[in-house]
């Protein structure tokens, strides 16, 4: 069902009403919507803990968790409760005036992150670049590289974000083509190798830029003891070691950041997606004040980074992530997904990776892309999205239960047969 929506002077548009069905919905979006994006046919409407809702009625696990933004499931309560509480007070005051919630935030987060300093954004991609500007002024300003000549290590096979800067290092086509001239000044190498590193590595070289495990790329995990060795390295070669931890952060993996699982602390932490709870953007970079006190008034700003409602939920965040509990479930409940995707390899899983919460899944290429398992996946009502070709990943809300995780592993074990 759906009415026509007509404004003097204005094109007739089409609104959907309560009940309108899914294909309405996706046809209005096909119609309106820039197709940057290739959702799978499920309109959701409503949502709680690790379930969604759709705009007929029927609920879905989510197994993708807004690909790790909603670590604390849908509508967590101390969250919900924050947002609410902050909404009626104050929302915007921009970075010309103090709000009352942004230093009691930044400064719950350095401690999480056992750092001096936050600069506060709002995307992901936002804080990669304020992190690729922290570098490069601390290469200027600190190091003594001389200007314009600074270079970042970044690795093969990484996922940053879409902005200009970022996507000229990205190998991906689909991301990287056509949106030339693109920013120079960036090495790739292999990830995982720290030979190439090491010999990449200039007095021009100011931060190596990696994800302690790429999500996007697949849930890829790095050799044993890549981490330290890079740490080792860096500190060695006086560059910054800068640990993208927008997906893999925040309790996913097991610990409150994935760097943890080798006792990594890198220079400068990149923080996003579940640092906003699912309800706001919220991003950050976290750093020793050696490095970010690099900034100077007027040398860098968003006009909402760190706003009071960002701030709030942000520090409501923090508040769950401080109790361990949440990183202690990725750990528990990691291991109960992680032994019954092992079972499926050999019957049509050709590879599992596995770290907290969080998988990644390769089928047998002859028998299935991951775009048609989460078609399957989604008509036994769980949601997971593929990623590239044959591979799906997994990333669940952390408040998931052991039966939903049995549950889950049913409907895959299903899709195979
Ligand atoms: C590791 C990593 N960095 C950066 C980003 C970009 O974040 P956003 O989409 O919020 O800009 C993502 C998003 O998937 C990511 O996984």
């Amino acid at each position: 069902m759906s009415d026509t929506a007509a404004r003097p002077g204005a094109r007739e548009r089409t609104v959907p009403t309560p009940g309108t069905p899914t294909h309405e919905h996706v046809s209005l979006a096909e119609e309106w919507v820039a197709s940057n994006y290739h959702p799978l046919p499920v309109v959701l409407s409503h949502a709680e803990g690790a379930w969604v809702t759709d705009v007929e009625g029927r609920r879905y696990l989510d197994m993708l968790a807004g690909y790790s933004a909603l670590n604390f499931g849908h509508l967590h309560p101390v969250l919900v409760e924050a947002a609410r509480d902050q909404l009626e007070r104050l929302t915007l005051t921009s970075r010309a005036f103090h709000s009352d919630r942004l230093g009691p935030f930044c400064r719950d987060l350095a401690r999480l992150a056992d750092k001096d300093l936050v600069l506060p954004m709002n995307t992901g991609a936002e804080a990669v670049e304020t992190a690729i500007k922290t570098v490069r002024r601390w290469g200027y300003e600190v190091k003594g590289v001389p200007d314009g000549q600074a270079r970042i290590v970044v690795m093969a096979g990484n996922f940053h974000g879409r902005t200009t800067t970022i996507i000229s290092f990205s190998d991906d086509p689909v991301a990287h083509d056509h949106y030339g001239p693109y920013t120079p000044g960036f090495d790739t190498v292999p990830f995982g190798d720290i030979e190439a590193l090491d010999a990449v590595i200039t007095d021009d070289t100011v931060a190596v830029l990696l994800e302690p495990i790429q999500g996007e790329g697949g849930v890829i995990l790095p050799p044993d003891g890549w981490l330290r060795d890079v740490r080792e390295l860096t500190r060695r070669r006086n560059v910054l070691m800068v640990a993208d931890e927008i997906q893999s952060g925040l309790g996913r993996t097991g610990t409150t950041f994935a760097c943890d699982v080798e006792g990594v602390v890198p220079d400068v932490y990149v923080l996003g997606k579940a640092l906003g709870g699912g309800i706001v953007p919220v991003s950050a970079v976290v750093a020793n004040r050696d490095v970010l006190g690099v900034f100077t008034p007027g040398s860098h700003g968003s006009t909402f980074g760190g706003n009071p409602l960002a701030a709030a939920v942000g520090q409501a965040v923090v508040g769950l992530l401080a109790t361990g509990e949440f990183q202690q479930r990725a750990r528990r409940l990691g291991a109960l997904l992680e032994s019954g995707l092992r079972e499926l390899v050999g019957h049509g899983v050709v590879a599992v990776r596995c770290r907290g919460l969080w998988a990644g899944v390769d089928f047998d290429p002859q028998l299935l892309t991951g775009r048609e398992a989460s078609h399957r996946l989604l008509e036994r009502g769980v949601l997971v999205k593929d990623t590239h070709g044959s591979t799906v990943r997994i990333a669940p809300p952390l408040v998931i239960g052991e039966m939903e995780i049995q549950l889950f592993l049913d409907a895959f074990a299903a899709i195979l047969r």
